[in-house]
């Protein structure tokens, strides 16, 4: 991808929410995963130890419901490593499996008390 076509991505405004309620607004391109995105701004919460590899879990986010649908649902292999999760909720989702595009513009996601 030439430099121009990089300059010219649309960015993609993420909110990363903690569980004690403070808040972390980042702004990415739209080629990367959530995960990626939290990992290049160093977002607390997200450690990502298989670097996307959808295997370890500590990439776990909940996706709030009125994103729930933008998002959509987890893979079966995604499935099966959230269940492996203890912190695990109805809307978790892995954050490497959350590719952005711009209708995740604004996107909101919360990280567990600890991974
Ligand atoms: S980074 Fe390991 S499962 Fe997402």
């Amino acid at each position: 991808m030439g430099l121009l076509a990089t300059l010219e991505r649309p960015s993609v405004k993420l909110v990363f929410v903690r569980a004690d309620g403070a808040r972390r607004e980042i702004e990415t391109g739209d080629a990367c995963s959530a995960m990626e995105a939290a990992v290049a701004n160093e977002v607390d919460g997200i450690v990502a130890v298989c670097r996307g590899s959808c295997a370890c879990g500590t990439c776990h986010v909940y996706v709030p419901p009125e994103w729930s649908e933008r998002v959509g649902p987890a893979s079966a292999m995604e499935d099966e490593i959230l269940g492996t999760i203890s912190l695990r909720r109805p809307n978790s989702r892995l954050s490497c499996q959350i590719k952005l595009d711009p209708a995740l513009d604004g996107l909101s996601l919360e990280t567990p008390e600890s991974q």
